[in-house]
């Protein structure tokens, strides 16, 4: 399975991700996983990322397509992925289509998740995660069952730095200009597939395994 999964600030992605890795043992490439290491670390990637990352905006394309191809290009990869926050501009887009060519590989399918602005703020300003495991949790819509004690491995949970509600409307706008066009883009490839986020965690999880099977 190549998974290409999208969707605004909040929608669920990485909250997916965990399960379909879980299901199909394959790597997940999260741009935004691979920053926020870089800014931990203390990396010149990093200082470089965090700019625009604490502002609520995109990284630049170059920047975020060296460190793309870096990791499609690793063996574990070759027989499958989940990429995550990537592509969200036309140029990556572009330039994705032709990392996956290189490497000969085609989409088996672009999931959007799609939740209307009103409940993103919410999920956003209520998630926390683990510091040990990267395990997401949302404080009322997927409590832990120690209040900041992670349910899978004991770890404490944190709140990132960009999910404050003023960065989460940026980081909103950013999604609608630059992003959201993409819809369109992949529609025209013939491998657009759409979900319903509004709908219970494990129910969009259905949803999202159904309709990839029914491609692969
Ligand atoms: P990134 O880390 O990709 O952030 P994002 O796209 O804003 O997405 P999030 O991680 O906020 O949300 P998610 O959809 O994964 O939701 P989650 O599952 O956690 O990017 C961060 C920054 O890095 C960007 O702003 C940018 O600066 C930079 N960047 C990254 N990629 C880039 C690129 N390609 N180009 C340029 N810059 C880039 O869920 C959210 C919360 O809701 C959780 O608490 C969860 O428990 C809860 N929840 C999940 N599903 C449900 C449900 N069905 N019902 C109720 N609650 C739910
Ligand atoms: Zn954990």
């Amino acid at each position: 399975m190549y998974i290409l999964l999208m969707g605004p600030p909040g929608a669920g992605k990485g909250t997916q991700a965990e399960k379909l890795v879980e299901t199909y043992k394959i790597p997940h490439i999260s741009t935004g996983d691979m920053f926020r290491a870089a800014v931990k670390q203390g990396t010149e990637l990093g200082k470089e990322a965090k700019k625009y990352m604490d502002a609520g905006g995109l990284v630049p394309d170059v920047v975020t397509i060296g460190i793309v191809r870096e990791g499609l290009s690793k063996p574990e990869c070759a027989k499958g992925f989940i990429l995550d926050g990537f592509p969200r501009t036309e140029e990556q887009a572009v330039a994705l289509d032709g990392i996956l060519n290189d490497l000969g590989i085609k989409l088996t399918g672009v999931v959007n998740i799609v939740v209307p602005d009103g409940e993103l703020v919410s999920r956003v300003t209520g998630r926390r995660i683990c510091k040990a495991c990267g395990a997401t949790y949302h404080v009322s819509f997927n409590p832990t069952k120690v209040e900041g004690v992670c349910d899978k491995c004991s770890g404490s949970l944190y709140q990132r730095d960009d999910d404050k509600e003023e960065t989460v409307k940026n980081r909103l706008k950013a999604y609608h200009s630059q992003t959201e066009p993409l819809i369109e883009y992949y529609k025209k490839q013939g491998v657009y597939l759409e979900i319903d986020g509004t709908q219970a965690i494990d129910k969009v999880y259905a949803d999202v395994k159904a309709s990839l099977e029914e491609r692969a």
